[in-house]
């Protein structure tokens, strides 16, 4: 089967997130819808993925924003049947924290901007980061394309990301 070109990103992307993205709750994303029919686990690799290639591109701190991108949907609700006293689009992001200093200890300071921040500019809190600037701009992105339903273009390369995690399942590691 012919590889999809960015093919070439995907070790080096699961190196970076391998860890976080075999666990079990990470996982859970699975289940809660995003954008219908996008559930947040595909939004969340798609996201963190061109957060990756961008950081790598422009040199910027990969890992760190790579592993803050993956968890910045990091809600584990459905929010179209959930309801919380704030509007989704104010709650998820520090929802999003929580649970990832829950279950994968303490965020780096970029990496807590960067998830508080991702909604901007909806929310009045920009990025204080390039890296942050990355990852709001691969969620827009992201955001784009499930409303033109061009969503599934990535599926080729989930698929690879898919079979290069089966080396990867081993507990999560330190920021
Ligand atoms: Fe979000
Ligand atoms: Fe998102």
């Amino acid at each position: 089967m012919q590889q999809p070109k960015q093919a070439k990103w995907v070790r080096g992307y699961c190196e970076t997130v391998g860890d976080l993205l075999t666990h079990e709750k990470v996982q859970q994303m699975r289940q809660y819808p995003h954008h219908k029919p996008i559930d947040t686990l595909y939004h969340s690799v798609y996201v963190s993925f061109m957060t990756y290639r961008i950081c790598e591109k422009l040199h910027l701190r990969t890992r760190e924003a790579t592993r803050a991108a993956l968890l910045h949907d990091f809600y584990l609700y459905n929010w179209y049947t959930d309801k919380h006293d704030e509007g989704h689009a104010w709650y998820h992001p520090k929802e999003a924290v929580k649970n990832a200093e829950l279950y994968f200890g303490d965020l780096t300071p970029l990496q807590r901007d960067m998830i508080l921040s991702h909604m901007w500019p909806l929310h009045l809190m920009p990025p204080r980061s390039r890296e942050g600037l990355a990852l709001t701009l691969a969620d827009k992105v992201g955001a784009v394309r499930d409303f033109l339903r061009l969503s599934k273009r990535f599926r080729p390369v989930y698929t690879c990301i898919e079979t290069e995690m089966k080396h990867y399942a081993r507990p999560a590691a330190s920021r």
